[in-house]
């Protein structure tokens, strides 16, 4: 395997929005031939928070469709479900061990999740972080992209790794973040200052990867604006900025372009455009979702996870072996 390995993963919980597609799986899409890649689905990160166990079951077969109605091939990429791998429990419990308290208090995704669940901060939304390390080391992963959000939890990875390492002797690849040239932001149309998030309740926030061509419609056209009426991007602009990088996205034609063939069209035309031109992209892919059936996501997420756990059990013995355990 003379290729990098590349590691990323989605939770089955919320919408997949157009803002996982573009800052995301998108760019998973164009790597794929580059590297080898694991794409999972972190079923085990989702119970940290309240789940209905239907509408887990549910969740973790569609995003695993949306995978690949994106693109993702999985004849190409390693596409699994997270628990379907029972080495990520074991090793999470032998990283757990070594890590501190102290470093996990510090976790700014925990401090948030923690004031937003105030009546559920349980232990599994504290070792998070050291799950999600052992997904990207139980692969020997060279790089791994991530939003800015997560950041933090792949330098504690980097930590684990070398403490491992040098307590140890080599186990682990340290890895490394990666972070797409093309990657883009994409904010709610509600607020284009927040992050757009598949798990938001606000209902103009986010297009859903499997919205229909109503919905999308009425999103867009209320999504909020900047004062004035051009079509322009810039700091000043975060509302338009961000439609433009969406309306960019979708076509691949560069925002400079966009801005100069609305020039003096104001809003609604700009937005009506808009809409079409995102159903436009989403018809092909809502299709292909649907073409799947749930037995065909079945065969590929039993191959998938057994190709993902011949490479986690070998790294898992070595553990086993390292720390003592007979
Ligand atoms: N914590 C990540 C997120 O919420 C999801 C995740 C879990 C992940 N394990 C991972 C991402 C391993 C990359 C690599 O976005």
């Amino acid at each position: 395997m003379s290729k990098k390995i590349m590691l990323s993963g989605i939770q089955p919980s919320g919408n997949l929005t157009i803002g996982n597609y573009i800052g995301a799986i998108r760019q998973w899409v164009a790597l794929q031939n580059d590297y080898h890649n694991f794409f999972m689905i972190v079923d085990l990160h989702a119970l940290t928070v309240p789940q209905d166990p239907a509408i887990l079951r549910a969740k973790t077969l569609e995003v695993a469709k949306l995978y690949i109605a994106s693109g993702i091939d999985p004849a190409q990429s390693t596409i699994f479900v997270q628990s379907h791998v029972p080495e990520h429990a074991e090793l999470s419990w032998i990283l757990s061990t070594i890590t501190k308290m102290s470093e996990l208090e510090r976790m700014t995704q925990y401090k948030d999740k923690a004031l937003r669940h105030k009546m559920n901060v349980n232990v599994g939304l504290f070792s998070y972080p050291v799950l999600m390390a052992t997904d990207i080391l139980l692969y020997q992963t060279d790089l791994v992209p991530v939003g800015e959000d997560q950041t933090q939890h792949l330098e504690l990875t980097r930590i684990l790794a070398r403490r491992f390492n040098e307590q140890f002797g080599i186990t682990f690849k340290a890895p490394e973040g990666y972070f797409p040239k093309h990657g883009a932001r994409i904010m709610g149309l509600d607020n284009p200052q927040a992050k757009m998030s598949k798990s938001s309740t606000v209902p103009g926030h986010a297009i859903a990867l499997l919205d229909d061509a109503k919905a999308v419609e009425k999103k867009i056209k209320r999504a909020v604006t900047d004062s004035g009426s051009e079509i322009k991007s810039g700091a000043d602009k975060p509302a338009l900025t961000n439609l433009l990088t969406i309306f960019s996205a979708v076509t691949g034609r560069a925002i400079a372009a966009l801005e100069k063939e609305y020039k003096g069209a104001g809003y609604s035309a700009f937005k009506i455009d808009l809409a079409d031109t995102v159903n436009a992209f989403l018809k092909p892919l809502q299709e292909k979702y649907h073409s799947l059936s749930d037995k065909k996501i079945t065969s590929v997420l039993e191959e998938g996870a057994r190709a993902a756990h011949a490479v986690a059990a070998k790294t898992l013995t070595d553990v086993r072996k390292k720390v003592g355990l007979i």
